[in-house]
């Protein structure tokens, strides 16, 4: 593994030269070779070009750590499967990139170059199909809106429910969700809003981002009756089931969503552990989902619910951003500590949180932007 690896790397920079060259060609042959594939892609493929090539990428080059590669590389390919990947496509793919970089790299890609990258893809591609083999699991759940209410301008609060059979998950994870009326093939992630209930409706708190094509339709068009797709949940923002610790919650914006689940599940069965809710927002107007979380606080008195805003000096409660905030009530040392909302907020609050020397193992955390 050593070798492969060290020729991975010698061969990376070739292949980061010529980039560009690299994913045209490649999709391109793609698709030229087994025209149907084209069909399991979004119609725009802008962004797509870079990140599908870019994960191959980062796989490859993470190939010399066997722990890491293994987990991602299986769950990566369950995850394929919701986009109606099949085994065989894994070869028309790797041909295809074997043929985009000859072509992009010219004459100094080398014959052992050539067999890494065959090696490489080859090991990635038996581990997703291995992943996908075993997934219990249906590709994705269809899921009927139940109800869909606006929340301001840009936020919606809605509920589905799968229609085949109940989608089992933990509270504080997430899900890969299509709105295949209105943007086919788009996969998006959000997180459920609730702790599983007897009904399986799913929550979702979405906020539609600027020019947003999945959060867009799931705001503004989605009605009730609809039908979604849900594929399997993922994340560990989950509640640690042998802890007794106190809980500390940091959410921004719709980063709420999983908090609330935690809120709710702890709720059923708690009785001697503190958890505080911090929730920030520029002003009172995006505090867009206090009155249930309030309803919550005041059935149960170990939850502490503490809105602040940035940019409204009006607003009654805490003033100031959300991590400068919780930071003046720590530390918070001895807590399970959750953060979850824009990546600004979960690199801030993170800091404090090292600051306070909250072990790395107490603290989980969503970030719904690129760290
Ligand atoms: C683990 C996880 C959980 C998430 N949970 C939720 C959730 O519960 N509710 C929710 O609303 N979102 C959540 N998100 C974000 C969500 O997955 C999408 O990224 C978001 O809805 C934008 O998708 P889009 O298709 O509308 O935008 P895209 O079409 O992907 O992007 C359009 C443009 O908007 C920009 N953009 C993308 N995301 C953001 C953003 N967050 N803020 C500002 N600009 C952005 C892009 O750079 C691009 O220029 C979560 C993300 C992650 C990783
Ligand atoms: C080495 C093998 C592969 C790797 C490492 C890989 C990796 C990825 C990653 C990381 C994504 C981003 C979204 C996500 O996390 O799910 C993605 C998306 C996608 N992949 Fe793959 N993939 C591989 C093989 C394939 C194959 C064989 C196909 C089918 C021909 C395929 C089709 C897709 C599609 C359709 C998307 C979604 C595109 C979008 O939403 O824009 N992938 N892939």
């Amino acid at each position: 593994m050593d070798n492969l690896a060290q020729l991975l790397k010698e061969s990376w920079t070739l292949v980061e030269e010529q980039r560009d060259k690299v994913a045209g060609y490649f999709y391109a042959r793609m698709f030229l070779t087994d025209p149907g594939l084209r069909t399991l892609f979004p119609v725009q493929m802008d962004g797509q070009r870079d990140r599908l090539l870019e994960a191959i990428v980062t796989a490859v080059q993470t190939i010399d750590d066997p722990e890491n590669f293994d987990d991602y590389l299986r769950s990566l390919g369950r995850d394929h499967r919701k986009y109606h990947v099949r085994a065989e496509h894994y070869d028309t793919m790797g041909a295809a990139l074997m043929e985009a970089l000859r072509q992009s790299v010219g004459e100094q890609w080398t014959v052992e170059y050539d067999q890494a990258w065959r090696d490489a893809y080859q090991a990635i591609a038996e581990r997703m199909q291995a992943g996908a083999a075993v997934d219990p699991n249906p590709p994705f759940w269809h899921a009927e809106v139940l109800s869909h209410e606006r929340r301001g301008p840009d936020i919606a609060v809605l509920t589905c429910r799968p229609l085949q059979h109940p989608l089992p998950y933990r509270s504080g994870q997430y899900v890969s969700v299509e709105a295949p009326r209105y943007q086919p093939r788009l996969w998006r992630t959000y997180s459920i809003a609730n702790a599983p209930r007897e009904d399986n409706a799913l929550e979702f708190h979405v906020r539609a981002v600027g020019a947003g094509w999945v959060s867009s339709a799931l705001v503004r068009r989605v009605k009730v009756g609809d039908l979604l797709r849900v594929a399997a949940p993922m994340g560990s923002m989950t509640l640690d089931p042998g802890s007794t610790r106190d809980v500390l919650c940091v959410a921004s914006g719709v980063g709420l969503a999983p908090i609330k689940a935690l809120a709710e599940e702890l709720a059923g069965h708690n009785r001697t552990r503190w958890m505080h809710v911090f929730v920030g927002a520029a002003a009172r107007d995006d505090l867009y989902g206090l009155t249930e979380l309030y309803q919550l606080a005041a059935e149960h008195p170990w939850l502490s619910i503490i809105p602040a805003c940035s940019a409204d000096p009006g607003f009654a409660g805490e003033q100031g951003e959300i991590a400068e905030v919780f930071a003046r009530y720590g530390p918070w040392t001895t807590h399970d500590c959750y953060v979850s909302g824009s990546a600004s907020l979960v690199r801030s609050a993170l800091r404090t949180l090292a600051a306070d020397d909250v072990p790395p193992e107490n603290i989980r955390y969503d970030a719904f932007g690129e760290l």
